[in-house]
C-alpha cells in the first residue's frame, strides 16, 4: 500500500502537476509511534459530539499520540466562515473539512472532526476519500429530546420560535448512520465511559498500541 498523499483524479487545470511529498506517512507513523486516522464524529446538535471528542482528544495528548480537533462550530468562524446552512453549504462544509482531514492523516496526526454532517452521502464521500482502515465514524446518538433539553446554545429555542431556519432536527433533516464504526448513547452514557470505548477501538484498530 503507498501511504502517501495520491494523486488526485480531477483537477480544475490540466497544468498543475502533483508533487510527491519526501516524507511519507508511514515514516511519520514510526516517528510517533502510532498511526493516523480520521475519527469522525456525527450526531445532532447538542449531542456531545465536541465534548466528546475533546475528551478523547485530552486522553490521546496525555499518552503523547499526535492528534487535533476540528469543531463545526470553530471551523465555521475560519475555514467555513462564508457557509450557511442550507443543504448545498452544508456538503461544501463537509467537503472541505474532509479534505482537511486527509491532509491531517498523511501528516501522521489522528484528526477528530466534531460535524453535525447530517447527510449519509456526505459522510460517505468523507470515508471513500481514505483507506478504509483510516475512517472511523463514530455516531454520537442522542436523542432529539435530550439535545434539545440540553440546548447549551440556546438555539433549539430559537428554532422552534422561527428563528433559525434549516436547523437540523427540527426544520432541516439528520440522517442517521446505517453502520457506523460506533453508536454512542451520548445521551445517556457517561462522558468517561464513551472514552474508554472510543480508546478501546483505537487500540483493536491498532491505531495506537498504548
Ligand atoms: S454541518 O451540518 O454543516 O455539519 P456544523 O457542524 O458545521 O454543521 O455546524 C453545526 C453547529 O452550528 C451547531 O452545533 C450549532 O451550534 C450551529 N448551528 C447554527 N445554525 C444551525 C443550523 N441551522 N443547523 C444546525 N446547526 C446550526
Amino acid at each position: 500500500m503507498n501511504n502517501n498523499l495520491q494523486t488526485p483524479k480531477q483537477t480544475h487545470s490540466k497544468n498543475i502537476i502533483w508533487h510527491q511529498a519526501s516524507v511519507t506517512r508511514d515514516s511519520r507513523a514510526e516517528l510517533n509511534g502510532h498511526k493516523s486516522a480520521i475519527l469522525w464524529f456525527t450526531g445532532l446538535s447538542g449531542s456531545g459530539k465536541s465534548t466528546l471528542a475533546n475528551a478523547v482528544n485530552l486522553a490521546l495528548f496525555k499518552k503523547g499520540i499526535k492528534s487535533y480537533v476540528l469543531d463545526g462550530d470553530n471551523i465555521r468562524h475560519g475555514l467555513c466562515k462564508d457557509l450557511g446552512f442550507s443543504d448545498t453549504d452544508r456538503k461544501e462544509n463537509i467537503r472541505r473539512i474532509s479534505e482537511v482531514s486527509k491532509l491531517f492523516l498523511d501528516a501522521g496526526v489522528i484528526v477528530l472532526t466534531a460535524f453535525v454532517s447530517p447527510f449519509r452521502q456526505d459522510r460517505d464521500t468523507a470515508r471513500s476519500l481514505v483507506e478504509k482502515n483510516d475512517f472511523v465514524e463514530i455516531y454520537c446518538a442522542a436523542d432529539l429530546d435530550i439535545c434539545e433539553g440540553r440546548d447549551p446554545k440556546g438555539l433549539y429555542v430559537k428554532a422552534r420560535a422561527g428563528e433559525i431556519k434549516e436547523f437540523t432536527g427540527i426544520s432541516s433533516p439528520y440522517e442517521e448512520p446505517l453502520c457506523p464504526d460506533l453508536k454512542l448513547d451520548t445521551g445517556k452514557q457517561k462522558l468517561d465511559k464513551c472514552v474508554e470505548i472510543v480508546l478501546e477501538k483505537l487500540l483493536s484498530k491498532k491505531i495506537i498500541n498504548t
